[in-house]
């Protein structure tokens, strides 16, 4: 990928740059989340329903999380954020901490993180790595007693920080999208809004997302694969 010094790289990141890491991706898994249906761990109305059993799902993902490597996709966005500085942006969907932990500086997580929880009341977010899977451990906010909750954006809430997205979609003069398979919006949509723009859109991933046809180039492989080449 050609990059001059007046570029700046907004980078897209979605479940499948983890799937080289051992972390399950969505949607390929037959509609099941490792084992799960989304609507019974990842929706406000599932917390209402059955916290434990949400909790129990997030423990599962802290879990693996916490036993997965970053690879060397990670790696790559890690490294060009080095050279670019503060002309590179990283959003992702993703909630666990691979791209911290191959080295970015400033990843942000549009849908949360596994390592955080909030308050339901209080809804400030803290560091938070335990593991709930008792039935009767679900934790309670020090302050003032209510549940606490995982740090997720579930499906039916907003995604955090949109505006922080838009200004940096609309300084972006290159996007590039990588493992994201274009179903969920607003993520899914980036790409038109880049387009508006008339600025170079470009998709990495080992099949076409759903919204292939809004990209300039689509360059089929994996993350890890195609990332430490083309950056
Ligand atoms: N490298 C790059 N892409 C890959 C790889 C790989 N090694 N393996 C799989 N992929 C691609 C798949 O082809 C697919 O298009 O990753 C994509 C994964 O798609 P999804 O599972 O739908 O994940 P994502 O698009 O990130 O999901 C969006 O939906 O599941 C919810 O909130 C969750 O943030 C998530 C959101």
């Amino acid at each position: 990928m050609d990059l001059s010094a007046d570029d700046r790289l907004f980078v897209l990141t979605g479940a499948g740059i983890s799937a080289e890491s051992g972390l399950a991706t969505f949607r390929g898994s037959g509609g099941l989340w490792n084992g799960h249906r989304v609507e019974d761990v990842a929706t406000p109305e599932a917390w209402e329903a059955n916290p434990e059993l949400v909790w129990r799902f997030y423990s599962m993902r802290r879990r693996d999380a916490m036993a997965a490597q970053p690879n060397a996709g990670h790696r790559a966005l890690a490294a060009i954020e080095q050279r670019m500085g503060d002309r590179f942006y990283l959003c992702t969907q993703n909630v666990d901490d691979l791209h911290e932990r191959a080295g970015s500086q400033r990843v942000h997580h549009m849908h949360g993180t596994l390592f955080q929880s909030r308050c339901e009341r209080c809804g400030v977010p803290f560091a938070d790595t335990a593991l709930y899977e008792g039935a009767d451990q679900l934790p309670q906010c020090e302050k003032c007693g209510r549940v606490v909750r995982p740090h997720i954006v579930w499906f039916g809430e907003i995604p955090l920080d949109m505006d922080g997205i838009y200004a940096e979609l609309d300084r972006a003069t290159v996007v590039l999208v990588v493992g994201t398979s274009g179903s969920v919006y607003p993520a899914a949509g980036f790409v038109n809004i880049a387009n508006r723009r008339g600025v170079r859109t470009v998709y990495v991933g080992p099949e076409e997302p759903l919204n292939a046809h809004a990209f300039n180039d689509i360059v089929l492989g994996t993350a890890a694969e195609v990332l430490p080449g083309m950056l």
